[in-house]
């Protein structure tokens, strides 16, 4: 069994943090969500894994990951480049897989049970392909499964307008190497794309075997600013632990607070689930729950709550900083001059004063 893990895409929708990186290296309780996706499978034994690469910055997954071993496993780095599909992806992953069963991951999902409890479904039921279904509120932003009054498969339809069933399909689908060959057959779709919805609509329509399974617990689709922040609060709050290795100085830790060596917190209150990142200084400020501070950051008279600060960010003199994400090396500072709002602000920023 082997694993592929797309981390390729435009990122549109998460800019302008995807001008300087790939959207799946966005730190989610300050761990880049794909590595939530590697560890899932790793501890579902499958140790084998590439990684497509867009062209957002592939360097830097590379970098990130090397050869996988300090995760204990094996990486093999695919190019795709612009971003052709799910289905386009998948089929340069053919040499890769040879004759082996393998898994889809989507970079980009999170699953709170994890795959191993479908792997297992998949390999006990001879299925040629595997998908996972949750139930949703609004469907139209997935591929949706259509199924008989009995549970069984219909067919499946990509971002309908009107779904078939509140049943989203999940990033995460298992396969037999025979997909590659269906996926020969497809045409791009209206978006310009190969989809991996289409392949499964063909598969279903060829009578093979496609089985599913219903996800119980939570599933993220970490695609927009909300859902990365919602991600990160959801993972606080079920990860966080209280481990206190950084110095704290006339400061109050309450709760499940991660505060990783190195770091310093002066005179201020974290309040958990929260995460400070090593080197981070926290200083005459108030984290509030559901906060990761990255590596180096600093949080200085001010107060952040429900919020991701990436890496080498500056935040002084903010009273109340609130559903925000902030990226890398940017800083956010009161000046001293009253009703004066001063910017400097990149490309598909959003500032809401
Ligand atoms: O998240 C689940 C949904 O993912 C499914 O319900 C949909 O059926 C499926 O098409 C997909 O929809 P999205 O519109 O959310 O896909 P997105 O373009 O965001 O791409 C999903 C991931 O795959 C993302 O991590 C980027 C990566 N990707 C995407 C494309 C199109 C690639 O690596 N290469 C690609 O060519």
């Amino acid at each position: 069994m082997k694993g592929v893990v797309l981390h390729g895409g435009a990122g549109t929708r998460l800019r302008p943090l995807t001008f300087s990186g790939p959207k799946q290296l966005i730190p989610v309780a300050n761990k880049p969500v794909s590595q939530y996706v590697i560890e899932d499978l790793r501890d579902s034994g499958i140790k084998d894994i590439a990684v497509v690469l867009g062209e957002t910055f592939p360097e830097l997954v590379r970098d990130y990951y090397g050869d996988g071993s300090w995760l204990g496993v094996r990486i093999t780095y695919v190019y795709q480049g612009r971003p052709l599909g799910i289905a386009h992806a998948v089929s340069l992953c053919r040499d890769f897989v040879g004759n082996d069963d393998f898994v889809v991951y989507l970079g980009d999902n999170l699953l709170q049970e994890g795959i191993s409890g479908f792997l297992k479904e998949f390999v006990g039921g001879g299925y040629d392909a595997y998908i996972l279904l949750k139930e949703v509120d609004d469907p139209r932003r997935f591929g949706v499964a259509e199924l008989d009054s009995s549970g069984g498969l219909v067919d499946f339809v990509e971002k309908p307008e009107v779904p078939p069933s509140n049943y989203a399909l999940v990033g995460v689908y298992f396969f037999k190497p025979v997909v590659f060959d269906i996926i020969k057959g497809l045409k791009p779709s209206w978006r310009g794309e190969l989809e991996i919805t289409d392949a499964l609509r063909l598969m279903l329509k060829g009578g093979y075997r496609v089985g599913y399974g219903v996800v119980r617990g939570w599933w993220l689709d970490t695609g927009k600013k909300d859902d990365i922040l919602y991600a990160n609060s959801v993972i606080l709050d079920e990860r966080a632990k209280r481990v206190l290795k950084g110095e704290i100085i006339n400061s109050r830790v309450e709760g499940r607070v991660m505060i990783e060596e190195g770091s310093k917190v002066i005179n201020s209150v974290v309040r958990g689930p929260a995460v400070i990142g090593s080197g981070a200084l926290i200083k005459d400020s108030f984290i509030g729950p559901y906060t990761s501070i990255g590596k180096d950051a600093e949080v200085i008279n001010s107060s952040v709550e429900y919020s991701i600060v990436l890496e080498g960010a500056s935040i002084k003199g903010v009273e109340r900083l609130d559903e925000s994400l902030i990226g890398r090396r940017a800083k956010v500072m009161r000046n001293s001059e009253r009703r004066v709002v001063r910017l400097n602000v990149g490309d598909y920023s959003t500032i809401e004063i």
